[in-house]
């Protein structure tokens, strides 16, 4: 685990919620949700330091805390065209947009947008829906060479096996919360198709709508996938402090 991660920490939030801080010192936050996420622990809720903000979706599950935490630090945001757009209209001043299938440059490392079967809208505080684009999942090159594929809000789809092919991801971060998301039977499917050897399930039992549990995935992974090793975290964890 440690040589794959190649000093890169790996550090869950809860939910689909990841700090991750590259051997270069980078501090990046992918789809902030801390201050309501009834699974960050307590003193994790202030985050410090983070110089980007990556972000999958407009719900406010993937980024209640996006505009605050950019106020707060100065963070350059990365998402989508709508989403980048929405930021600056609420006068963050370094956001960065991305569309799928290109890569940028931040916090020293490389982010591919690969697509994501979902949706994506932003709550407004008056109930007023906002179009935000296209719902996406990232890439992440780092230093070493290893790259780590942040699914967002995803069904399982036949061109997970595209960004296996292109992209040869080492680990996979799945959601496999069911009903609103992939259920751990497709999850299972997704890293079939995406070739790699680690997953990390996320985004299930924050609520009681996404029941999927990490059992029913390593059964289904047995099945389907039995090669792939799960690292099942909780909140709080480093995934190299992970046996496996
Ligand atoms: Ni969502
Ligand atoms: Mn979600």
């Amino acid at each position: 685990m440690e040589e794959m991660l190649g000093g890169t920490r790996i550090n869950y939030l809860g939910h689909a919620t990841f700090r991750v801080v590259t051997a270069g010192g980078g501090q990046i936050l992918i789809d902030p949700f801390l201050t309501d996420n009834p699974q960050t622990p307590e003193d994790m809720k202030e985050v410090g330091d983070i110089d980007t903000i990556l972000i999958t979706h407009g719900h406010f599950d993937h980024f209640a805390d996006a505009i605050p935490l950019a106020q707060q630090t100065g963070a350059t945001v990365v998402a989508n065209f709508e989403i980048f757009s929405y930021l600056q209209s609420k006068g963050v001043e370094n956001a960065m947009p991305i569309q799928k299938g290109g890569t940028a440059q931040v916090g020293g490392i490389k982010v591919t947008a690969t697509h994501a079967f979902h949706s994506s809208s932003i709550a407004e505080e008056d109930g007023t829906i906002v179009y935000a684009g296209e719902p996406m999942g990232f890439i992440l090159e780092f230093e070493s060479g290893f790259k780590l594929y942040h699914a967002g809000d995803t069904a399982v789809f036949g061109d997970m096996q595209l960004i296996g092919e292109i992209y040869q991801p080492d680990l996979a971060l799945l959601p496999i919360g069911n009903q609103v998301v992939m259920s751990p039977f497709e999850a299972a499917h997704a890293a079939r198709l995406l070739g790699v050897r680690h997953v990390v399930p996320m985004h299930y039992g924050t609520f009681p709508f996404i029941p999927g549990t990490p059992e029913e995935f390593q059964k289904h992974l047995g099945e389907i996938a039995p090669d792939v090793t799960v690292h099942v975290m909780q909140p709080g964890d480093d995934l190299d402090s992970q046996a496996g």
